[in-house]
């Protein structure tokens, strides 16, 4: 049995199956709705259920609080169908143009580039190139079948090989293999692309890029395809770690800003280490933002890394900060001890 689901604002229309999520038979249709986790971590394909019944699966609580749930609101990654449904969400240009596929890929190189980060380079088959949008992200798809997802850090007019920065998760069974077993030439299988995290080049707003760790990977990926495509807005990264260590390509950062017109690097330490000798900015990263742009109703945000910090970020900049709520947009590293607390 299928269900008809109507979007408010543009009027667009697509099918659902009784037991398939929004999202995904949204997607499936070329309708590009937000999303990031596809697990209820996020919050990022929240939106209003304006009239007909759904069934909410489990999600976190901090994507989707109670509150917000007796507001009408819904996480369509994780909402089935039980009627007919009209949704109020953003509609995505762009994201439906690119074609996800699952493609075999062979380890090019492991870079350790940090004691716990790894630059892997994947090269495609031959006769494929994968058609992705500046930000976005791939899933790998292991041998028992669970997903790992990663962003890509290289750009996609870049011909070389797809580059992903590994962080270390102790314990996790894809990292410990890749900063244990893995070696060249090895063959992974993945999905992508991915996830709507990417430039809007539609704007001319200056733009803040806000990461912490490697949330650097598709914040790097975005700032090489907008110099790639002449982009002139200014730009300011503030990139945070705990030590000098955790920003593993800071050289680069300092590279940009020294030729970039218009690009500035803010690198921002929660807890240096004395043996670091750091002279820069110290505390949150979100909050050095804050202290340097009080007033970013101008602004534009892209911010990507831990959930928490991606989580205040928003709160700050939109509640207090003036950042339109539709100009902040994020990409946050969940994992399934931030489903620890479903509901
Ligand atoms: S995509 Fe739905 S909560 Fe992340």
């Amino acid at each position: 049995m299928a269900f008809n689901v109507t979007i408010r604002q543009s009027g667009k229309q697509f099918q659902v199956e009784a037991d398939e999520p929004v999202l995904t038979a949204a997607l499936r249709q070329g309708i590009g709705l937000p999303y990031g986790c596809k697990n209820g971590a996020c919050g990022s394909c929240k939106g209003q259920l304006v009239s007909g019944s759904i069934e909410q699966r489990s999600h976190s609580s901090s994507a989707l609080s109670n509150d917000e749930k007796t507001r009408g609101m819904a996480l369509f990654c994780c909402a089935t169908a039980q009627s007919d449904l009209e949704i109020d969400i953003r509609e995505i240009a762009g994201v439906g143009d690119m074609q996800v596929k699952k493609l075999p890929c062979r380890v090019n190189a492991l870079e350790r580039v940090a004691h716990d980060v790894i630059v892997l380079k994947l090269q495609l088959p031959a006769n494929e190139r994968l058609q992705y949008l500046a930000g976005q992200y791939i899933e790998f798809i292991l041998k028992d079948g669970t997903r790992r997802s990663y962003s890509m850090a290289s750009a996609p007019h870049h011909e070389g090989p797809l580059e992903l920065h590994i962080r270390h998760m102790p314990g996790g069974v894809f990292t410990d293999h890749v900063f244990g077993a893995m070696k060249e030439r090895d063959i992974l299988r993945f999905e992508g692309p991915l996830g709507t995290f990417f430039l809007r080049e539609d704007s001319n707003k200056p733009i803040v890029l806000l990461a912490s760790g490697t949330g650097f990977a598709p914040i790097k990926a975005i700032i090489e395809h907008a110099r790639f495509k002449g982009i002139t807005r200014p730009m300011t990264l503030y990139w945070g770690g705990r030590r000098r260590g955790d920003l593993y390509l800071a050289s680069l950062a300092e590279q940009w800003a020294r030729e970039v017109p218009g690009f500035k690097f803010v690198p921002v330490l929660s807890e240096p280490d004395p043996a670091d000798s750091w002279q820069g900015r110290t505390g949150f990263v979100h909050r050095a933002v804050i202290e340097d742009l009080p007033d970013l109703s101008g602004y534009q945000v892209y911010a990507c890394g831990a959930p928490v910090m991606v989580e205040a970020a928003q709160r700050d900049f939109t509640a207090h900060h003036g950042l339109p709520a539709d100009e902040f947009y994020a990409d946050s590293f969940t994992s399934a001890a931030d489903l620890a607390n479903a509901v």
